[in-house]
């Protein structure tokens, strides 16, 4: 079975509220007709009666919970929240409910923060930027970790490396700016996602154009730093480093180039030492490859929110809910 078709049928195993914002979007509702069909999620739409009417006409939306953000009688509460949460950032209640008549994936986040919905799903219509911030915003990150990172699930066709072809890449999304305790972060994070996602060991490889000290250089150090303070706060995941990407994934080459590492030539979670490296490093295996990529799935946040791409198609959109859908029962 297709790892996508493995995260949909556990999310039909206990449905999670998933909230979708992008009422102004068609293919929200070609996406939403499919996934109450499946049962993949119970759905909560964000909209005016004219932009559901517009937008989501000869769509089944049968099930789907409708939240008007104008007249819901819950509104008062999230721009309480709201205040609550951003006082000390200048948010008054005007400015709140400006904000969240303006972008309903504020309204998204405050429903999820007030145990209204369980996660969000936004991103068809909004840059990334767009749709994470008011989560990094709202939401915050989970206990412990300071950094939210993005991942993609990798499905390689005819591949006999990582987990048969199955990878986690990070961070491949979110932080321009990743140092090494924000890299150590990236990896415990991913080494989860990939136990709770695939159900199988993670092997974390820190990549690097260094493997084990061959070459001298600041970036070098960063990921060594990475490594040995990942080893220190995640002590239950196999993670090492720094490796170049060959050493990694290749016995033969694991053997000349780091014989005692316990994940060289086993790795199936890659921990890029940049979000360039990242970013352009799951495009060029999605393309090359023809792989499935599937994500970016955000990790490290209290609560699940994801991002899609703007050019996603609306099965796109029926993956990424279940996929979030998952993460709240993950984080039960
Ligand atoms: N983890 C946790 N919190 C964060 C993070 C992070 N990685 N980044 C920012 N924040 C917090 C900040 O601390 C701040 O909190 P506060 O307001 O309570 O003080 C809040 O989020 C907003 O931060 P800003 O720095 O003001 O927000 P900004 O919008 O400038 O940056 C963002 C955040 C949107 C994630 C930015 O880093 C970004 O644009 N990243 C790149 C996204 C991108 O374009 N990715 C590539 C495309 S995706 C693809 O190809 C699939």
């Amino acid at each position: 079975m297709a790892i996508i078709d493995e995260i949909k049928a556990k999310a039909k195993q206990n449905k999670k509220r998933i909230v979708l914002p992008e009422s102004m979007d068609k293919r929200t509702y070609e996406a939403a007709e499919k996934i109450l069909k499946e049962g993949i999620a119970d759905l909560i739409i964000i909209g005016t009666e004219e932009e559901i009417a517009e937008n989501g006409k000869g769509y089944d939306l049968t099930g789907a919970t409708i939240i008007n953000p104008f007249t819901d009688p819950n509104k008062q509460k999230y721009i309480d929240k709201f205040v609550e949460l951003r006082a000390k950032k200048g948010v008054t209640p005007e400015i709140a409910k400006e904000q969240m008549e303006k972008d309903y994936m504020y309204y998204a986040c405050l429903m999820c923060k007030c145990g209204d919905a369980d996660g969000a799903v936004s991103g068809a219509c909004h840059s990334t930027g767009n749709t994470i911030r008011p989560a990094l915003q709202l939401l915050k990150t989970k206990p412990g970790i300071s950094s939210v990172s993005g991942f993609f699930l990798m499905e390689v066709p005819d591949c006999d490396l990582g987990e048969n072809g199955l990878f986690v890449f990070a961070d491949c999304a979110v932080d321009p700016n990743l140092d090494a305790p924000k890299l150590a972060e990236v990896a415990g994070l991913s080494a989860e996602s990939f136990k709770n996602f695939v159900g199988a060991d993670p092997k974390v490889a820190m990549l690097s154009f260094s493997t084990k000290g061959s070459a001298k250089h600041d970036d070098v150090t960063k990921v060594a730093d990475a490594v040995a303070l990942a080893k220190e706060k995640f002590p239950q995941y196999a993670i090492d480093g720094e490796l170049q990407l060959d050493a990694a994934l290749v016995e033969e080459v694991a053997k000349l180039k780091a014989p005692d590492s316990p994940v060289a030539g086993k790795a199936n979670t890659l921990v890029f030492p940049s979000l360039e490296a990242g970013n352009i490093g799951y495009k060029l295996v999605q393309r090359l490859a023809k792989a499935n990529a599937y994500g970016p799935v955000l990790q490290g946040l209290a609560m699940p929110v994801n991002d899609l791409s703007r050019g996603c198609y609306a099965d796109d959109i029926v993956g990424v809910v279940a996929i979030t859908a998952v993460q709240a029962q993950m984080s039960e």
